[in-house]
């Protein structure tokens, strides 16, 4: 069995692509590198190439044998969306429709993609369920979305058949801490917090302590790295069982404060996180947390990691990659 992985280079997709290898599958990695880098990837088989050019996907393809594909590569900053939605229309909608097709022509019918979450907006109810209805609130959510339906009719009209893993907030490193995410591009907590705590930024920046949440920070739910690519493993085994095209949350079912998230650092790590409350930022939600049962239900798949192992990873990892895969 051979999976083609495309974003294979970046941060979710270096961790997955060492744990497709492990269950033994052989693996091909299609990355522009334009946010990914060649040596997260290690000794796995790597195209330098873009999704959107069909041949070369077709000939990756053939070559390789491919029977199944995990396709992360996508831009994903939402201010930038907002800014340039053209980019993202282009590179993750027409992108992943040129990669559908390459697929088709190719014969290869299993495809387990990268949604998120933020195809919820700000939820009615948490936690939230997939069947609540979309209410994407930047250009980058929606192009999310338009892939999903696109797939969607892939699996009405051809024999291809998917599943949309949505997201939570993926966090944390490799428990060996040589993975990793690389905080001086990241738009995400967990990497701002730690450069609050290793001296490395000024105080973090603490959006609204006026929510209607326990603390009155924004709640959310943060899963795991290596959580996260154990439930494409359990996807990709589902698709290979002859399951049926689904959409699932992947999360932890757990709601975790930026004050929860700030006091577990500063318990884990023995460091203080200077930090200031300023105002909310439009668009945030005050608490947005999977219902996870489906993809239990579905997958038998559950998170096993805490916030505590998510901290401590992350630490490891940042401390000893201060410049990311270029330190
Ligand atoms: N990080 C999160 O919290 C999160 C949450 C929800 C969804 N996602 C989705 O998960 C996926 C992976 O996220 P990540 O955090 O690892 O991002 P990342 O930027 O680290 O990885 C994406 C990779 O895709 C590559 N890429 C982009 N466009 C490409 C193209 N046209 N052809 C080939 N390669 C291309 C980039 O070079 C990069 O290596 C993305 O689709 C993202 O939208 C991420």
């Amino acid at each position: 069995m051979t999976t083609l992985i495309t974003g294979g280079a970046g941060y979710i997709g270096s961790i997955t692509t060492r744990l497709i290898r492990s269950t033994g599958r052989a693996v091909v990695v299609l990355d522009t590198l334009e946010n990914g880098h060649r040596t997260a990837v290690g000794d796995a088989p790597f195209v330098q190439g873009d999704v959107a050019d069909t041949e070369l996907v077709e000939r990756i393809c053939k070559e390789h044998g491919v029977d199944e594909v995990v396709h992360f590569a996508a831009y994903k900053a939402v201010g930038e969306s907002m800014e340039n939605p053209s980019k993202y229309f282009q590179n993750n909608v027409t992108g992943s429709q040129k990669l559908f097709d390459a697929l088709h022509r190719a014969g290869v019918e299993r495809v387990v993609f990268s949604s998120t979450a933020g195809v919820y907006g700000t939820p009615d109810t948490v936690p939230v369920r997939e069947d609540a209805e979309p209410r994407c609130e930047s250009v980058y959510a929606e192009t999310k979305l338009m892939i999903e339906k696109t797939l969607s009719w892939y699996s009405r009209t051809t024999s291809m058949r998917h599943v949309c893993l949505r997201y939570f907030n993926a966090a944390g490193a490799s428990s060996d801490a040589t993975l990793g995410e690389d905080w001086r591009f990241s738009q995400n907590l967990i990497p701002h917090v730690m450069k609050a705590a290793m001296g490395h930024a000024p105080a973090l920046k603490v959006f609204g302590n006026d929510f209607p949440t326990p603390d009155g920070t924004g709640v959310r739910d943060y899963i795991h790295v290596e959580d996260l690519a154990s439930a494409h493993v359990a996807a990709l085994d589902h698709l290979a069982g002859k399951g049926a095209s689904i959409t699932c949350n992947v999360g932890t079912g757990f709601g975790t404060s930026v004050m929860d998230i700030i006091n577990t650092t500063e318990q884990v790590t023995g460091q203080k996180v200077p930090y200031e409350i300023v105002g909310r930022r439009a668009g945030d939600p005050a608490a947005c947390y999977a219902d996870p049962s489906l993809i239990t239900k579905t997958f038998g798949w559950s998170p096993t990691r805490s916030l505590e192992d998510i901290i401590a990873t992350a630490y490891a990892w940042h401390s000893t990659h201060p410049a990311g895969h270029d330190s």
